[in-house]
């Protein structure tokens, strides 16, 4: 299998960011993320779900192991990104904002997850978000195909 230069970069290109605020929690989902034990923003965007309320589980896993973890499981491979979760029956690829995790929980569709391409800067764990450049979050089908589930704006 050959990898995209996307997923290359992603992985590489992981760095620490700053946490943002805490959000009002209704429920508190159990969250399993596959992260690389050196990456960053992996660990800045599970400080947030933890102030959103998710109770978070880790475990170690790179390069072409973890690609190939979230190819398995339903993530196409331009929808790669850094860390990879599990909630619920549900994949989260990448730093998907809580808010669209949890409104993904209740509408509970029949898809594989949510994904963020890549690693947008001013996504959640991902920098400053009064800094943020526009980035879409993305419902996958079980047949691979997409549509965006929500969009944000440009700070
Ligand atoms: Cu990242
Ligand atoms: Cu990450």
């Amino acid at each position: 299998m050959t990898l995209t230069r996307r997923a290359v970069m992603a992985s590489a290109a992981c760095f620490a960011a700053t946490a943002p605020t805490a959000g009002l929690s209704q429920s508190s989902p159990a969250i399993h993320v596959l992260k690389d034990p050196n990456c960053g923003c992996c660990t800045a965007w599970i400080e947030i779900l933890k102030d959103d309320g998710f109770t978070v589980t880790t475990e170690s896993s790179f390069g072409t192991q973890l690609i190939q973890h979230k190819l398995e499981n339903g993530i196409p491979q331009n929808m790669t990104s850094c860390h990879s979760s599990e909630v619920e029956g549900y994949m989260i690829e990448g730093h998907v904002p809580t808010a669209d995790i949890r409104r993904l929980l209740s509408e509970r569709p029949n898809a594989v997850g949510l994904a963020v391409q890549g690693m947008p800067y001013g996504s959640p764990g991902m920098g400053p978000e009064d800094e943020r450049e526009a980035y879409d979050v993305f419902l996958i089908y079980k047949d691979g195909s997409t549509e965006i589930f929500s969009s944000d704006d440009a700070a």
